[in-house]
């Protein structure tokens, strides 16, 4: 088993430093290799995903991301800037599959911006399609606008669309994975405007045909928005194009008040991954030691489950995170008064005693 291991930028370098001491604490038999990635690559190779980082990546089995960007490249040519990286590892690996899980822990049920009896035992699945959409549509650019009431003016333009296969693929994803919860999916989309998500709502309910015991909804991506913040817990399962995805994803991890906390994976047809927090790298408080690890750490739990075949591994990390939490140990993101705050460096090893101390 081969995970490449690259922490990116910001606070990337430290929480993905946490995860691979966790990770290390399990003694299983991993090769571990390290690249620069982002922001990082580009000051050392002019590139923000250099060829090697990209070899490495596709050779893996896994790989254990951090997070890219800052500010301060904010000013480069777009395929410079590091968000490309991560753009370009998923296209790359195929990684179409982005599951985004929303868990609202029992202990930080008051972190969240909503009332606690909404979020209480929240456990919402975001799967977002992730190498298709307006991310990715050709054409897209800067031109003169050839009609319309402004014919002539300059105007910039992208393109939104979906092959049958893209849509039925990523349904499938969505109707198994419901299939190992609470049996439900709503199919998020905006089929009352565009023609895109009309197909989108036909392709999936054609797949729905192979899943009568998974229960199949429609919701428009407006009204999705509104029911995260007014029901959350009607949600099980939620299937959405790459930007809506993107947008939804966001909303559903603040319901849960600690975007620090929640773990993401990216997959392809042969299970490689992708495994990053939901958060950035915030630049803000990068190199100060107090990001929370906790995503990334739960991240690479994710890792052990759908890229590399230890589930039991993967349960050890999560049930020690949980008794972290139960300890009362908290990063600055998640702090109340009566806990005890540390910074990203003793919250993991909190998490590797815990460990062995499952024995
Ligand atoms: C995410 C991020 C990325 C996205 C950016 C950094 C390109 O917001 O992973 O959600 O929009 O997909
Ligand atoms: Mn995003």
């Amino acid at each position: 088993m081969k995970i490449a291991v690259l922490p990116g930028d910001g606070i990337g370098v430290e929480i993905v430093a946490e995860a691979v001491k966790v990770l290390r604490a399990l003694d299983l038999k991993f090769e571990m290799e390290e690249a620069l990635v982002g922001g990082a690559a580009y000051e050392a190779h002019g590139h923000p995903l250099p060829e090697s980082t990209l070899k490495l990546a596709k050779e893996a089995d896994a790989v254990l991301f951090g997070a890219v960007g800052d500010w301060k490249y904010d000013k480069l040519e777009r395929k410079l800037r590091p968000e490309q990286a991560i753009l370009g590892l998923r296209k790359e690996l195929g990684l179409f599959a982005n599951f985004r899980p929303a868990i609202c822990y029992e202990q930080l049920t008051h972190a969240s911006s909503l009332k606690p009896e909404l979020v209480a035992g929240l456990d919402i699945l975001i799967i977002r399609e992730l190498t298709g959409d307006i991310y990715f549509g050709q054409p897209r650019g800067r031109r003169e606008a050839p009609d319309g009431a402004f014919a002539g003016q300059p105007e910039a333009f992208d393109t939104m669309r979906y092959t049958r296969p893209e849509i039925e693929r990523i349904a499938h994803v969505a109707f198994q994975a419901a299939r190992k919860r609470n049996r439900k999916v709503t199919s998020v989309d905006k089929a009352n405007v565009l023609e895109t998500f009309q197909f989108w709502k036909d392709v999936v309910t054609e797949v729905h045909a192979q899943y009568p015991d998974v229960e199949l909804e429609h919701m428009y991506v407006d009204n999705a928005a509104m029911q995260l913040v007014r029901a959350p817990k009607k949600f099980d399962v939620i299937v959405t194009g790459n930007m809506f995805g993107d947008i939804l994803s966001d909303e559903a991890a603040m319901l849960t008040g600690s975007i620090g906390m929640l773990p993401s994976a990216s997959l392809n047809e042969r299970k490689q991954g992708l495994y990053e927090p939901s958060h950035g790298s915030a630049p803000d408080i990068a190199g100060q030691g107090v990001a929370n690890p906790l995503a990334t750490i739960l991240s690479a739990a994710m890792m052990l489950r759908y890229s590399l075949d230890q589930e039991e591994a993967a349960r050890r990390i999560e049930a020690a995170v949980k008794d972290v939490l139960a300890q009362n140990l908290r990063t600055a993101d998640i702090y109340s008064e009566g806990t005890t705050k540390v910074g990203t460096k003793e919250m993991g090893d909190a998490v590797v005693a815990r460990l062995k101390a499952q024995g």
